[in-house]
């Protein structure tokens, strides 16, 4: 047991001191920003573009709904596509340090893809993000039995989770940019799951090339709660080949190795002298062959949540987890988050049996996630930070993706 998590809460508040959400407007059709917002001014140097706000556009039909694709443009001219099917991320137009606008997110550019062979591109992961042990848990003396789609264990809210739903947006402008509301109701008992839950997500393009990610939600009964954004990275562009020559930096001196079957152990281990040590920046590719590393080995690279180092289990402030430089394009993303961990995945299921927008195979290694979230298995971990949500709270979480160059 680390001491760090001995007495742990979930990040939530009380219901009377919501944080709201600053929505100073509700647009119904597109609308522009270029000259709204203070915030939203292009950086230093970039040309003010014309158009900047949101769009949107059907994208196709899955069990007889439709669904669409909005389009959010900062006055930079970066741009941001999320479908309202699974709330998902579809591409994300940033530029290199010429100026070279590339698509840095894997994803489809059909939704048929993302209904039958979709890895969880872009998409928001719930109602648990991750792995809880075979499929069940115990609250306030109840057993819940929940689907089984990764055997033996349930995976990022089992066969129909968040990411297949068909979430319903609304057009906000909030005070850092154009913004994108998605909510959904998962009914009690979805997937096995106790509670009504009512979920937001709001994506929002800022003027500094900022994608910040704020969940809320909240149930009628006690249950449990883990929401991550399963975005696959490659800031080289997608289908450009593996990121093992990223630069990647985590501030995590801890992480949570795994079972065979990538449950953690319970134990929170040191990463130093490891291939598991990201504190100062290195190679992605540097220790991911690295055979001497059971935990390499059963992840088939990195598939492992790392333990942000936090102040202590109350500390839901927002810091940096993570940092990722492409050195040939010069592409920088920065991570910040609220939440206790981060999931790094380095694309080890990728098999090349699908491709993207692109034309290209994607392969293993052609992408890498940064799932920040509560830690896998949670509800079955009492010293892991805890996932329970009850009626009186609410669940609250902010993740910011920031984009620049070096
Ligand atoms: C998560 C899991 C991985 C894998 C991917 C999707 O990152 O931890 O094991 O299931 O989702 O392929």
């Amino acid at each position: 047991m680390h001491p760090a998590y001995r007495s742990s809460t979930q990040i939530s508040v009380p219901r009377g001191a919501r944080v709201l959400l600053v929505a100073a407007m509700v647009f119904t059709s597109t609308v522009s920003l270029a000259t709204a917002q203070s915030d939203a001014t292009p950086l230093p140097g970039a040309t003010p573009v014309a158009g900047a706000g949101i769009s949107s556009e059907p994208f196709g039909e899955s069990d007889g709904q439709p669904v669409e694709r909005y389009t959010l443009t900062n006055a930079n001219g970066m741009q941001v596509s999320i479908l309202t099917y699974g709330a998902t991320v579809q591409s994300i137009m940033a530029p290199d340090r010429d100026g070279t606008i590339a698509n840095v997110a894997l994803g489809f550019d059909n939704l048929d893809d993302y209904v039958t062979r979709s890895p969880y591109f872009g998409s928001i992961v719930g109602r648990y993000a991750n792995r809880i042990a075979n499929g069940q848990f115990t609250l306030e003396g109840e057993t819940y039995e929940l689907a089984i789609n990764n055997e033996p264990n349930t995976l990022h809210g089992g066969n129909k989770g968040f990411d297949k739903q068909i979430w319903a947006a609304t057009e906000v402008e909030n005070e850092d940019g154009p913004a994108l509301q998605l909510s959904y109701t998962s009914p009690d008992g979805e997937e096995g799951y106790p509670g009504t839950l009512e979920v937001s997500v709001t994506y929002t393009l800022t003027g500094n090339n900022e994608l910040r990610i704020d969940y809320t939600a909240t149930t009628d009964a006690p249950t449990v709660v883990n929401l991550s954004n399963h975005t696959y990275f490659n800031l080289a562009g997608e289908g450009s080949g593996n990121v093992y020559d990223h630069e990647l930096q985590l501030n995590t001196s801890n992480f949570t190795p795994v079972d065979e079957t990538l449950i953690p152990t319970g134990e929170i281990a040191p990463v130093a002298g490891t291939a598991f040590d990201f504190t100062s920046q290195r190679p992605i590719g540097e220790g991911i062959r690295d055979a001497s590393d059971e935990q390499i080995m059963i992840g088939l690279g990195y598939d492992h949540n790392f333990v942000l180092d936090r102040e202590g289990p109350d500390d839901t402030s927002m810091i940096e987890a993570a940092r990722v430089t492409d050195p040939a394009s010069g592409r920088v993303m920065t991570v910040t988050t609220t939440e206790p961990g981060v999931q790094f995945y380095s694309g080890n299921f990728l098999n090349g049996a699908f491709g993207g927008p692109s034309g290209v195979a994607y392969r293993q290694g052609d992408g890498f996630c940064l799932e920040t979230q509560h830690f896998p298995d949670s509800p079955n971990q009492p010293d892991f930070p805890t996932t329970e949500l009850r009626p009186d709270e609410e669940f609250t979480s902010t993740t910011v993706y920031a984009f620049s160059t070096d």
